[in-house]
C-alpha cells in the first residue's frame, strides 16, 4: 500500500516528553541515520552536513555540559527551572548532534565564486533539510524528538569532550528517545495569509 506522506509529517512534532525505552536498537538507529545522510539534497550535491550519534554515557555527559555551561550564565531563582528543563533532554536515550563541515563550505566557495556569498546559507539550509528528515523518520519508528540550539555556547567542550573535527561547526542538538507524552496540538495560522495562488 502507498504511504501517505502527510500522514507521517503529520506524525512529527516536537515531542519533550521523553524516555529510554526504544522501540528500535542501536544498530537500526544507525542504519535510519545512514539512509538520511545519503538521501538528503544539498547544494552543488556538496553533503557537507555531518552528525555526531551519542548514546549512552555520551548523551548524558553532553547534557551535564550543557547544564554546566549554562548554569555559569543563569540568575540563581532560575537555576532549578533550568535543571528540570535539562533533564528532561537527558531523560531521552540517545542525542544526534548536527554539524557542518566548513572546510566543504570552503571548497565550494573557492571552486565557485559567483555563488561564494550563497554556500554559508545554503549549508544551514541544506542541514535543516536533513534535521527534518531524521525527525521525521523517527517519528515513522514511534520515536520522539525535539530540536535545540546550545550552540554555540557549548561548541568548544563539546568538541573536547566527543573529539569532533576542528572544522565542523555545531548547528543543532536533537535528543531522541520513546514517547512519554504527545505534545497537545498547537495553534496554526490563516493558511489563507500564507499561501498565494496565480492562475
Ligand atoms: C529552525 C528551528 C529551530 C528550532 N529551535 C528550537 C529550539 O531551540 N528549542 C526548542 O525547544 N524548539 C525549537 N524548535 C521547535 C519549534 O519550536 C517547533 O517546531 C514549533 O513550535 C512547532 O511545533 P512542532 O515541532 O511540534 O510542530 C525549532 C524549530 C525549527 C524549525
Amino acid at each position: 500500500m502507498q504511504q501517505n506522506i502527510l500522514e507521517l509529517f503529520a506524525k512529527r512534532h516536537s515531542f519533550y516528553e521523553l524516555n529510554n525505552n526504544m522501540p528500535l536498537s542501536d544498530e537500526e538507529i544507525k542504519h535510519l541515520i545512514q539512509k538520511n545522510l545519503q538521501l538528503y539534497p544539498s547544494p552543488f550535491n556538496s553533503q557537507s552536513t555531518r552528525i555526531v550519534l551519542l548514546l549512552k554515557d555520551k548523551h548524558l555527559k553532553l547534557w551535564g555540559i550543557v547544564l554546566q555551561k549554562l548554569s555559569a550564565l543563569t540568575p540563581e531563582n532560575r537555576i532549578s527551572a533550568l535543571s528540570e528543563k535539562i533533564s528532561k533532554f537527558s531523560q531521552a536515550y540517545g542525542t544526534i548532534l548536527f554539524y557542518i563541515d566548513k572546510n566543504v563550505v570552503q571548497s565550494l566557495q573557492d571552486r565557485f565564486p559567483l555563488y561564494a556569498e550563497n554556500f554559508s546559507n545554503w549549508s544551514y539550509q541544506a542541514s535543516a533539510i536533513l534535521q527534518f528528515m531524521i525527525w521525521t523518520s523517527l517519528a515513522d519508528n514511534s520515536i520522539g524528538a525535539n530540536l535545540q540550539h546550545y550552540n554555540p555556547i557549548i561548541d568548544n567542550e563539546v568538541k573536547v569532550a566527543f573529539d569532533v573535527p576542528d572544522s565542523w561547526e555545531l548547528v543543532a542538538q536533537m535528543p531522541f528517545g520513546g514517547i512519554s507524552q504527545t505534545p497537545l496540538p498547537h495553534s496554526f495560522e490563516n493558511i489563507e495569509q500564507k499561501l498565494i495562488i496565480r492562475d
